[in-house]
């Protein structure tokens, strides 16, 4: 959530696990996307792994100058971060901490609630979405 109490995000691939105890993961954003300057001063975040069906919602998310948020559902989490149903896995995160590395800032959060489904997730693999057959 931004300080102009607008939501706000964008695709990542960069979502790792860093450490399990306390349970810390960290996204990494391009300091010349108009999403940095909303996560340099908030406070919390949340992460959606998307379903092998939810490529229109992976585009949406990446393409520049939209109100990514127009239109779609979600409610706050328990840190006021935006949480949008039906995705394979959500995470709730406060953030804990901001590392600069190059020209992007790795955002570190604890996650204070996560939540999964059974499904198959969208991968993006050499520049095009794939599916995991089987
Ligand atoms: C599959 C995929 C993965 C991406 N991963 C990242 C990422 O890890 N970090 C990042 O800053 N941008 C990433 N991007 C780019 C952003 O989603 C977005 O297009 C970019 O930030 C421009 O939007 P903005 O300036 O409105 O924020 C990714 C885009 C795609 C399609």
């Amino acid at each position: 959530m931004g300080t102009d109490h607008q939501p706000h995000g964008l695709t990542v691939s960069s979502f790792t696990i860093v450490s399990w105890h306390p349970h810390l993961v960290l996204v990494s954003i391009d300091h010349r996307s108009t999403s940095y300057r909303h996560f340099a001063v908030a406070n919390s975040y949340s992460i959606h792994v998307l379903g092998d069906e939810q490529e229109d919602l992976s585009m949406r998310f990446a393409r520049p100058g939209e109100d990514r948020f127009s239109g779609l559902a979600w409610t706050p989490g328990s840190t006021g971060a935006p949480l949008i149903p039906g995705t394979l896995a959500d995470f709730d995160c406060a953030i804990v901490d901001r590392v600069n590395a190059g020209d992007h800032t790795l955002f570190i959060g604890e996650v204070k609630r996560a939540a999964s489904r059974e499904g198959r997730p969208l991968v993006y693999f050499n520049r095009a979405y794939r599916r995991i057959s089987g």
